[in-house]
């Protein structure tokens, strides 16, 4: 009897045991751990789903052969739910630069300020940023790179987020930027002039462009007048180098540790790239021309200690505002326009959640200058501006992208020339969405249009009736169908224009009528709405 208990006890141990090996499993053995925290803007989608609604009075179009950047006003929770639908694997650079929850009304969760008396200040912060990145990354395109702008209040837990959310390996590096050129008396240890910029890789497609290297072209000579430039020597010979004997054309023999390998040092020789300094004698020295020095460029620094500071940027939004100051820490253009040029040359679209001030938006357009194809997409919400009366999206950063675009008054009352460029401006908008039933689906194809526009990049309506409408844009056309009776009429309406459609058609499930298109496949690609759409808010809001 006696045994038998003692067998039952050690079964049940056991049973202990593997259970609490389970439970063990379970838990995250390694990361960031933090309090999940309800948002209201993300519940609201539980009922209401997002749209986009175009503000017509807000648009800015100074010349049709140029791309159209996009505004979008309302909180970016919102917004970049929209553009998983519309820009799905499309955008090349994400820059960031999110609140840096110091505590100092720079940070509103559930629209209330989070201030350092909040235990769960963290937690929020953190619950309010994955939600963000988790969606952002959908966006990247395989070599897209995302840039994020941060301090030390939140430098290290953003660093973990980011290792789960965009993984480990694609974490390219931290950029360390002089943020300020004079004294910082602000903390008590310590004057800190510096902030970072979190660099992640969307994937190992991904790769930073090389940068003009810093050259002082004086040092560049040609006394030989080679055909291909000017040109510095370097030596040849490099500690830990290939060991071989060179001998000088006056027949004088060394032998070292070369930078080349033998081979590369008998075709550079042929080339007529290496020179011996002293009359054929001398070691060896290679040319570096300043041509191709300055094609090859550099790779780019981690320590940016001259790249325009947060006062240059405070004294460059100011003059286009007769010398008020409406934003607290802008970003400086300068900036803007060094980490865009670290990913793409004169194509490509920029994603800016935390837009602000629209410093992103005015780096694109400056860009531009030299005849670039530069788009942008910048999202803001239009709250008060760190509790001020002003109104971020309406009152400063819309009328900064205006100024730019259209050309300005500046401090000194001089007239500045407007760079040119296009701008949509959108809203965030909500359809009632609790169920999915049909009646829910039709209201949802109606307010969709914008959406498919944005996302078709077409935007000049050339016909419209009560069934369906046709946009236009340089390269192609978008018809959306609002009722598949009105089929054999679209068909008419497109059967004399040349070029290719995307078509989208309202269906209450998953068809697209592909029968009826028969005779234009060629001409039309077909796609049924709304489920197009839920399919990519299923995902999200499960
Ligand atoms: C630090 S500022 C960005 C400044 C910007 N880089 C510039 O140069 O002007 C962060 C901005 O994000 C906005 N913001 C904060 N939370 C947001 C949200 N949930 N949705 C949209 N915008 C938000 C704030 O209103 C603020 O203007």
């Amino acid at each position: 009897m006696a045994k038998n208990n003692k067998k039952s006890e050690i079964e049940q141990l056991k049973a202990e045991v593997e259970r609490l090996k389970k439970e063990i499993k379970k838990k995250k053995k390694y990361g960031l751990v933090w309090e999940p925290k309800i948002e209201d803007v993300v519940e609201l989608c539980k009922q209401k789903l997002p749209v986009l609604k175009e503000i017509k009075n807000k648009e800015i179009i100074t010349d049709k052969n140029k791309p159209v950047n996009l505004l979008i006003e309302g909180d970016n929770y919102h917004a970049l739910s929209v553009l998983n639908y519309t820009h799905a694997a499309k955008i090349d650079v994400i820059y960031i630069d999110p609140p840096y929850n110091t505590g100092n009304k720079d940070f509103k969760y559930n629209d209330m300020y989070v201030d350092l008396e909040d235990s769960y200040r963290h937690s929020k912060w953190l619950s309010f940023m994955e939600k963000r990145l988790k969606l952002a990354k959908f966006l990247l395109k395989d070599k897209g790179v995302i840039f994020i702008s941060i301090d030390d209040n939140e430098y290290a837990p953003l660093k973990i987020l980011c290792d789960q959310i965009f993984l480990e390996k694609n974490y390219i590096g931290t950029i360390v930027r002089r943020r300020r050129q004079s004294q910082a008396n602000l903390s008590k240890n310590l004057s800190v002039i510096h902030e970072y910029v979190i660099c992640y890789a969307r994937s190992d497609k991904s790769e930073l462009r090389r940068i003009p290297p810093v050259i002082n072209n004086a040092d560049f000579k040609n006394p030989d007048k080679d055909p291909r430039g000017s040109y510095v020597t370097m030596p040849c010979s490099n500690k830990g180098g290939a060991v071989y004997e060179i001998i000088t054309p006056t027949g004088k023999k060394y032998v070292d540790e070369w930078r080349f390998t033998e081979e590369t040092y008998k075709s550079l020789l042929k080339d007529k790239r290496i020179v011996f300094p002293k009359k054929g004698e001398g070691k060896p020295r290679y040319k570096l021309f300043l041509r191709e020095k300055k094609e090859e460029g550099v790779i780019p620094n981690s320590w940016w200690d001259d790249v325009a500071s947060n006062q240059e940027a405070t004294r460059e939004l100011k003059d286009l505002f007769n010398g008020k100051l409406l934003f607290n820490n802008p970003k400086p253009v300068e900036l803007m326009k060094q980490i865009i040029n670290l990913v793409i040359d004169k194509d490509g679209i920029v994603l800016d959640f935390f837009a602000g001030s629209g410093t992103t938006g005015e780096a694109v357009l400056n860009l531009n200058k030299d005849g670039g194809n530069r788009k942008f997409v910048i999202c803001s919400d239009d709250k008060d501006n760190n509790g001020g009366e002003l109104k971020i999206v309406s009152d400063i950063c819309y009328p900064r992208i205006k100024k730019v675009i259209e050309g300005y008054k500046n401090l000194k009352s001089k007239k500045v020339k407007g760079l040119g460029g296009n701008l949509k401006y959108f809203r965030t908008n909500f359809v009632d969405y609790e169920e999915p039933t049909d009646r829910n689906k039709i209201k949802l194809t109606e307010q969709a249009t914008e959406m498919l526009c944005v996302k078709e990049g077409a935007f000049e309506l050339i016909e419209e009736n009560k069934k369906f409408k046709i946009f236009r844009d340089t390269t192609h056309y978008t018809g959306i169908i609002f009722d598949q009776i009105a089929i054999p009429a679209f068909k008419k309406a497109i059967k004399d224009i040349k070029g290719k459609f995307s078509v989208y058609i309202f269906s209450l499930g998953d068809e697209t009528f592909d029968e009826e298109f028969k005779d234009v496949k060629q001409k039309v690609k077909l796609s049924p709405i709304p489920e197009a759409i839920l399919r990519v808010y299923r995902r999200i809001f499960k």
